[in-house]
């Protein structure tokens, strides 16, 4: 066991585990943010995408102790406070989710992405998004929902390395697993 501390979501967190535990297990079991899934387990399929200092990273193969010092974001701290990301919105308008299980990591590597270019083509979607995989097949409608995020935001997407400290209880806060 090695003790460190975490800064998820703007919060600095105290944890006690093993220091090859990988950070989705940290996430999950031991801080009890659920929102982030586990899919693969093998760095395959995107479902357990959060953000390490601005960058998208697999969580389910990263050991968290690495990550000491870093600012972590996950879904749970995507949001400004009440007011949900503008891929959050655009997920609801356009009705994105179908079992939703992969969406938490789609969300999180499309909102990399949208920091790092705020206009993306068709081109630039599909690459950034190849790594996440949606068993439903609802690649055409996130997609259209990442454009729609794009289009009507006027404000720069937040800050990527600077997590919010403020949370949320909505909907897009990520599902009881
Ligand atoms: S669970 Fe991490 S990439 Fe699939
Ligand atoms: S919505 Fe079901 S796996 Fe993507």
């Amino acid at each position: 066991m090695a003790k460190y501390q975490l800064n998820i979501n703007g919060e600095d967190i105290d944890v006690d585990v093993d220091p090859q535990m990988p950070l989705l297990w940290v996430l999950r079991d031991e801080i009890g943010l659920v929102g982030t899934k586990f899919g693969c387990g093998i760095a395959q399929c995107g479902a357990c995408t959060v953000h390490v200092s601005g960058q998208p990273i697999r969580s389910c193969i990263t050991p968290a102790s690495m990550l000491a010092g870093q600012p972590i974001r996950t879904i749970e701290g995507l949001a400004n406070g009440t007011e949900l990301h503008p891929l959050q919105q655009a997920w609801i308008d356009v009705d994105v989710p179908q079992c939703g299980y992969c969406q938490a990591g789609q969300i999180m590597s499309a909102a990399a992405l949208l920091e790092q270019n705020p206009s993306p083509t068709n081109d630039d979607i599909d690459a950034a998004m190849v790594g996440n995989y949606c068993r439903c097949g609802a690649y055409n409608r996130i997609r259209k929902a990442i454009h729609l995020a794009s289009e009507n935001t006027t404000t720069p997407f937040y800050d990527a390395s600077t997590p919010n400290i403020e949370q949320i209880d909505g909907d897009m806060k990520g599902e009881q697993a």
